[in-house]
């Protein structure tokens, strides 16, 4: 039976250390941090994928300006705050909440926030960054979950690590992290052949594919680190992640749950390039 990996309880503990770093910056230096997250429209997810972030930055000590703007809101519109946002000091990273209104090209968007601000690590100067290990921020999730499996005392270094999935927010970033690791990794995606055969071989598995109940216990390595980025709902519309817990938790070594597992470690490695962005902003490493 495999350990539950506990994300809420390491995802707490990052903020914990995020909240006292950031104390210690405000009595040593009389820093602020400040966080803008910009939301246009009314996706429900979004709103409240947002108003978490808000209460983690408040958990943390950090300011946060909201910017929520109508649907009809034009890309110009967008553009004109987000270049705003890149030269007021008091914001020290910029976060436009995925996904824009279809009227908006979310490439022109992403690629208007200064790297330096982009808590989110989507600008492609961050996107090159990570490719070749010079990296200030990384990407949420796919950090989140580099802790989750360090979280377990697992060495990456020389092991099969698979990762299903290749989108440009986690499959790819994911991959390289691993690899930087050490770890040999493999990367899956709906074309690959012999799925079950990789994942079999796989000592660390991370499920990023967006189906539900995806992987079953019978594709799992006996003892493999699992870890299930998916946020889906099953057949009763109930939270489920992309892997088939009950089976995969009879043979897996570690697996984490979802809910509790790589979701509430997204938000706190938010707050962390938050920080990491204030302290560069103002000269310190
Ligand atoms: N929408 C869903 N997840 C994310 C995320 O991590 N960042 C942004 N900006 N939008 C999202």
């Amino acid at each position: 039976m495999a350990q539950i990996i506990d994300g809420k309880a390491v995802s707490a503990s990052v903020k914990e250390e995020v909240a006292k770093e950031a104390a210690a910056l405000k009595d040593s230096k009389g820093l602020n941090v400040g966080l803008a997250v910009v939301i246009v429209g009314n996706d429900s997810a979004s709103r409240v994928y947002v108003n978490n972030k808000k209460k983690a930055c408040e958990a943390v000590g950090f300011q946060s300006f909201e910017y929520a703007l109508p649907e009809e809101t034009t890309q110009e519109q967008l553009l004109e705050l987000v270049n705003t946002l890149n030269n007021d000091c008091k914001v020290n990273g910029i976060l436009v909440q995925l996904p824009l209104p279809k009227h908006i090209d979310e490439k022109a968007v992403i690629d208007a926030i200064s790297p330096d601000k982009d808590v989110d690590a989507f600008h492609p100067v961050n996107v090159g960054k990570i490719m070749i290990g010079d990296y200030s921020f990384l990407p949420c999730t796919p950090a989140g979950v580099m802790r989750l499996i360090e979280s377990t005392g697992v060495d990456i270094t020389g092991k099969q690590c698979v990762v299903i999935g290749r989108s440009n927010i986690v499959g790819k970033p994911q991959a390289m992290l691993l690899l930087q690791k050490n770890g040999t990794v493999t990367i899956c995606h709906s074309k690959t052949k012999n799925l079950k055969e990789i994942c079999l071989g796989a000592d660390i598995l991370v499920v990023a594919i967006g189906r539900a109940k995806f992987v079953t216990g019978d594709m799992i390595k006996p003892g493999a680190v699992v870890i299930d980025v998916g946020m889906d709902r099953d057949e009763n519309g109930k939270l489920c992640g992309d892997v088939d817990f009950a089976s995969a938790e009879q043979v897996a070594g570690y697996i984490t749950p979802v809910p509790g597992g790589v979701g509430p470690m997204t938000i706190a490695m938010l707050m962390k390039n938050t920080l990491t962005a204030a302290k560069q902003q103002a000269g310190i490493q």
